[in-house]
């Protein structure tokens, strides 16, 4: 039997048009319309197509977005000064500042700085506390478009194992917390393993669903799922491919053409979680504009 695709691009198109249509109404009603801010400083060229495509997709749905561009020199007091402008700007519902920020600018600052009501990356602890005690919080994009899929493909997932690979905070600690709790998608038993995990094998031949956020390409192999689990791909790694247009091509964290026949579920990379992430974030921009988590 052939693994049913987890299609994450075509379920991000219709999200955006689910909340096209929603900022359609809103603007007949003479509605707030969501406005996203965005902030990015240097040049990095994975944040740029970041951005663009956030921006790009707020343009899609109808979302207002101001993108502030910064260079590299900046100092950290000048971005904070940025940050509070925008905190107070009560025409951005929610904003984001986009990560890696250069060396001498502390992360965990910045982040601090942002108000938890325009928090829509959801990285602010006062957001992962809420997430984590179950009060309505914004949920980082990716964990929020993992359960987005799992719904929307009417995954089970009560009483499940879930086996979860990677400890970060933005998916693999976030998604364990979420995934253990109350509800749909939630009720499973969660295993949260990572690099000093032993015999991480016998853990994810137990699994029912995986979600393999550890970073390294092809790295869930065939003889490490058992048959009929569910797999979740979050990993973006870019591999050599002198036949490729770029020389690189993007694999994923799982041996996704060997997993195919023995997973029931699973996500292409690209194409499966990526996309997701950007839908997640315009949901949180729009309940920010509605004013539904605080
Ligand atoms: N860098 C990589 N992913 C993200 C994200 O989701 N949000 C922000 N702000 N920066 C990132």
């Amino acid at each position: 039997m052939s693994a049913t695709i987890i299609d994450g691009k075509h379920l991000a198109k219709t999200i955006k048009e689910e909340l096209k249509h929603e900022v359609d109404r809103i603007r007949e009603n003479g509605g707030k319309i969501p406005h996203l801010g965005a902030v990015l400083v240097g040049e990095n060229p994975a944040s740029e197509s970041y951005i663009r495509n956030k921006v790009r997709s707020c343009e899609q749905c109808g979302f207002k977005s101001t993108l502030i561009r910064k260079p590299a020199n900046i100092t950290q007091p000048q971005l904070l000064s940025i940050i509070q402008d925008l905190n107070q700007d009560d025409d951005v519902d929610g904003f984001i500042v986009q990560l890696p920020l250069p060396d001498h600018i502390d992360e965990e600052t910045v982040t601090l700085a942002i108000d938890p009501k325009k928090d829509v990356d959801g990285f602010h602890p006062v957001n992962f506390g809420r997430m984590a005690l179950g009060i309505p919080a914004y949920l980082p994009a990716t964990p929020n478009g993992i359960l987005e899929m799992l719904k929307r493909y009417n995954i089970e997932t009560s009483g499940k194992h879930c086996v979860v690979v990677g400890r970060s905070n933005i998916v693999g600690k976030p998604i364990s917390i979420l995934l253990s709790g109350k509800g749909y998608p939630g009720n499973c038993t969660v295993t949260l393993t990572h690099s000093r995990t032993q015999n991480l094998k016998e853990e994810t031949l137990r699994a029912d669903i995986i979600i393999a956020a550890i970073g390294r390409p092809d790295f869930i192999t065939a003889d490490m799922i058992k048959e009929g689990a569910v797999i979740i791909d979050v990993g973006i790694n870019r591999v050599e491919d002198v036949t490729a247009k770029r020389g690189y091509r993007l694999k994923g964290d799982v041996d996704y053409n060997a997993l195919l026949a023995k997973a029931s579920f699973i996500t292409p990379v690209p194409g499966g979680v990526g996309p997701m992430t950007v839908a997640s974030l315009l949901m949180n921009t729009l309940n920010a504009s509605k004013k539904l988590i605080y």
